[in-house]
């Protein structure tokens, strides 16, 4: 959705040549119009400038489904980025960071790494979490590990002061734009439909599928381990670490251990963990 606002903020934006290549990370609370935004800036840089998008929101997640972190070169901006093909996805195992913090990070780091291999530009879009003391330390270890080159922040007033205010004495180019007032709320609901949207249309060609554990690893990213563990999102990791897919639990036979899901076509020989969650695949509209 192209806005009379974004397009101008965008510009703003662009007429400063460092956000032109390099790591940019845009902060902001909820509906401050940050994806809008996002989607402007790259009208801006392609064809010229080889960009990737970091959705790091893994609530309202565009590239990848949602518990993941993905990433993707973004070549056409008008194409939705739902469509796109991720480049590469990190499992969080959660829908927002909170009590995922470690995994959140790594799983940004991870994404951010991979991107700029391959382009001149990287936008990470994130979810509005910034205004606890957890939110500042996760943006604050985000800055350490990515050390982005530029952070677009886009503010009300000043509710991101006790992010950026540290920030400014580092080596890092800050611009703060404000939101349009028209900007309109998503509610919990709307925000619901939409991730369930998502999971569906992700899981639409899955199959079911019997992992032995007694030949895979297996590894946890949340506190509830093997137990209520029908319908729970998991994730496949290869080899190198990577997550190459996700997955929900269908059931566990525990003699056995052998984990039945329900997962998009995928090679098993490259099963080498898998990767538990606690966020659940929501069940029908009831649940939403
Ligand atoms: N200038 C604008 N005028 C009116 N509506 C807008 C404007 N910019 C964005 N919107 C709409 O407002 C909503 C929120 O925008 P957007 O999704 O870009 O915000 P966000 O900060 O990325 O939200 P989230 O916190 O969910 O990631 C969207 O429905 C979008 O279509
Ligand atoms: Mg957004």
């Amino acid at each position: 959705m192209t806005t009379k606002w974004s397009y101008k903020a965008a510009s703003s934006v662009w007429r400063n040549k460092k956000f032109r290549k390099g790591i940019c990370l845009v902060l902001g609370q909820v509906d401050t119009g940050k994806t809008t935004l996002v989607r402007q800036l790259l009208e801006k840089a392609l064809p010229a400038t080889k960009t990737a998008l970091v959705d790091a929101d893994m609530g309202q997640s565009r590239i990848g489904p949602p518990t993941t972190v993905g990433w993707a070169i973004i070549e056409n901006p008008e194409v939705p980025f739902e469509s796109i093909k991720p480049g590469g996805l990190a499992f969080v195992g959660n829908t927002m960071p909170v009590n995922y913090m470690l995994q959140t990070l790594a799983a940004i780091k991870q994404c951010v790494d991979q991107a700029a291999k391959q382009a001149e530009l990287v936008i990470i879009d994130t979810p509005g979490y910034v205004e606890t003391a957890p939110a500042q330390a996760l943006w604050w270890s985000v800055y350490q590990l990515v050390k982005p080159d530029t952070i677009l922040a886009v503010a009300r007033e000043n509710e991101l002061e006790p992010i950026l205010e540290p920030l400014q004495s580092f080596n890092c180019y800050i611009k703060t734009v404000h939101p349009s007032d028209e900007i309109g709320q998503k509610s919990k609901e709307k925000r619901s439909r939409y991730r369930y949207e998502r999971f569906m249309r992700y899981f639409a060609k899955s199959k079911r599928c019997d992992i032995d554990l007694n030949k895979v690893g297996i590894q946890y990213h949340g506190s509830q381990g093997m137990d209520n563990i029908e319908d729970r999102i998991i994730s496949i990791r290869d080899r190198t670490g990577c997550d190459t897919a996700i997955a929900y639990v269908l059931g566990y036979h525990r003699r056995k251990k052998i984990l039945t899901i329900q997962c998009p076509p995928i090679d098993r020989r490259r099963i080498r963990a898998i990767v538990i969650g606690d966020a659940k695949l929501p069940r029908g509209e009831q649940q939403l």
